[in-house]
């Protein structure tokens, strides 16, 4: 009997086992792909560049490397500065790798032959770097497809290969991203098994904090606690995004964390916590948001929120289905929160016509959700034809397009108190009739509260990818109860 293959990946201990497979299986469809695209002339090869390694500013100080996504998606290669292609016709794959100076066996350890990476990435053929205009003049007259194209969410051109001697060839630099785009929109089993990973290990960190959390502690002692369950039970070297740990009115700030607002406030009694955190394994991401007051008992205004929120999640996971639009969903998710601020008295009148003033975006300034993936904000969300909507809140949904199977995404609606979005929505006449200011003013420094939830769409509907407490009863029984361990199965509320 053969021995089952090495995993390309694998951490030992507990931490998923990720096949060379799974890359293969991504090329073959990036081939197919290419192939079904009619302007595509014989003796194409894809050529993709990785990540480089650099450096702190102009130090030598060595940034922890993270591979390029697309790179990443198509050869799972873990070093820096390779480079890969692929001959579209046959299929087969040569990756590039530098050739190493002997002083790197002194400060950074072995040098492996080629064949040690062939083995590794079960790639069809391994070349030095410096060698590759040797190697690819031998696909005579061969077209290189390089990979240009902008990212949606950032606007940023991806960096295409480049290496010295490309001039003395043929190269057509707009086919191939928006064919790759479209192959890492659509998630495979396997991809899909180590996306279940991340977010079970990324659940249970934020289980973890759950029990861990008091009042008189910092933020950053929760993301510290979070980055330390991810690496060591999960091998997540790196989380898929700055954590957002924010409490009391902080937890209104959407990318609360970041340089100017790092997590450094005390957390105190009667504070709700929005705790927005992700662990990374073998580049895929997770994204997942809990909302809970720091002391483990929800106020009836907190849980007035947290529910309406909670509905509106739940009522989009029970119409996500392939086909629906997802501009819909966002619309969904904002009419019910507008129904329930009304039923807790912050808004009056007519829900149908606060959502032709955009009244939702007034507490839910960011989108609905987003694709997920390599990317915690995953490429695709826009493909040449699909235009953002121009409209307040709608505008900031990085995804514009119809709902299909095997997408995976997140839900995440949020209800927040944004003290300048407020003050804006009470100075304009056509938003300010639906606002009851006095009862609002209660909710000034409240913050915010979001529940972030990913998933994978099935041929009838979701299939939850998160678990962690979501329901207050839940939330609460799981906080104070000491006999229930952090990491005993949660029943997760995935009846929708
Ligand atoms: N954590 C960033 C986001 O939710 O999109
Ligand atoms: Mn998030
Ligand atoms: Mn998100």
């Amino acid at each position: 009997m053969a021995a089952a293959a090495e995993p390309v990946f694998w951490l030992g201990k507990e931490t998923l086992r990720v096949s060379a497979a799974l890359f293969a299986e991504n090329r073959r469809r990036l081939a197919e792909g290419l192939k079904a695209n009619g302007d595509l002339q014989p003796r194409s090869l894809v050529l993709l560049q990785g990540g480089e390694q650099k450096q702190r500013y102009c130090t030598d100080t060595e940034l922890v490397f993270r591979q390029e996504s697309y790179f990443h998606w198509t050869f799972g290669v873990s070093e820096a500065d390779c480079l890969g292609a692929i001959d579209v016709d046959t299929g087969r794959s040569i990756l590039f790798v530098p050739k190493l100076p002997d002083s790197y066996a002194t400060w950074m350890g072995e040098i492996h032959p080629r064949e040690h990476f062939k083995q590794k990435y079960a790639v069809d053929e391994v070349q030095y770097t410096c060698d590759i205009v040797d190697v690819l003049s031998t696909y005579q007259s061969a077209l290189l497809l390089t990979l240009r194209g902008q990212n949606t969410d950032s606007g940023s051109i991806c960096r295409e290969a480049s290496f010295e001697g490309i001039s003395g060839f043929q190269v057509n630099n707009t086919l191939l991203h928006p064919v790759i785009v479209e192959c890492r929109l659509l998630k495979t089993d396997m991809e899909l098994e180590v996306l279940r990973y991340t977010n079970r290990i990324s659940s249970d960190a934020h289980k973890m904090l759950m029990k861990h959390v008091k009042p008189g502690m910092k933020e950053y002692e929760m993301e510290s606690l979070f980055q330390h369950y991810c690496y060591t039970k999960g091998g997540m070297r790196h989380t898929s995004y700055t954590c957002i740990c924010g409490t009391g009115n902080n937890s209104s700030v959407l990318h609360y964390g970041h340089a100017g607002a790092p997590n450094d406030k005390s957390i105190e009694d009667g504070d709700m916590c929005l705790f927005d955190m992700g662990g990374e394994y073998y580049c895929y991401s997770s994204d997942i948001t809990c909302s809970f007051p720091a002391n483990g008992k929800f106020t009836a205004d907190q849980r007035a929120i947290y529910e309406a929120v909670l509905k509106s999640s739940r009522a989009v996971m029970a119409a996500i289905k392939p086909g629906v639009k997802w501009t819909e969903m966002h619309r969904l998710a904002d009419q019910v929160h507008l129904e329930e601020l009304v039923k807790i008295g912050i808004l009056k009148g007519s829900v149908a016509d606060m959502m032709k003033v955009h009244m939702g975006s007034v507490f839910m300034p960011h989108g609905l959700g987003h694709l997920l993936g390599i990317d915690v904000h995953d490429v695709g969300g826009y493909p040449e034809g699909v235009e953002r909507t121009d409209e307040p809140g709608l505008k900031s949904l990085r995804m514009g397009r119809l709902v299909r199977e095997r997408m995976v995404l997140t839900v995440e609606p949020g209800i927040y108190f944004i003290n300048h979005l407020l003050d804006q929505a009470l100075a304009n006449s056509a938003q300010s009739c639906f606002i009851d200011n006095q009862v609002l003013a209660r909710f000034r420094g409240f913050g915010g509260v979001r529940i972030e939830d990913d998933i994978a769409v099935t041929a009838s509907g979701v299939e939850l990818l998160t678990c962690v407490p979501r329901t207050v009863e839940e939330i609460e029984e799981f906080m104070s109860d000491p006999a229930v361990k952090a990491f005993s199965p949660v029943v997760c509320s995935q009846s929708l």
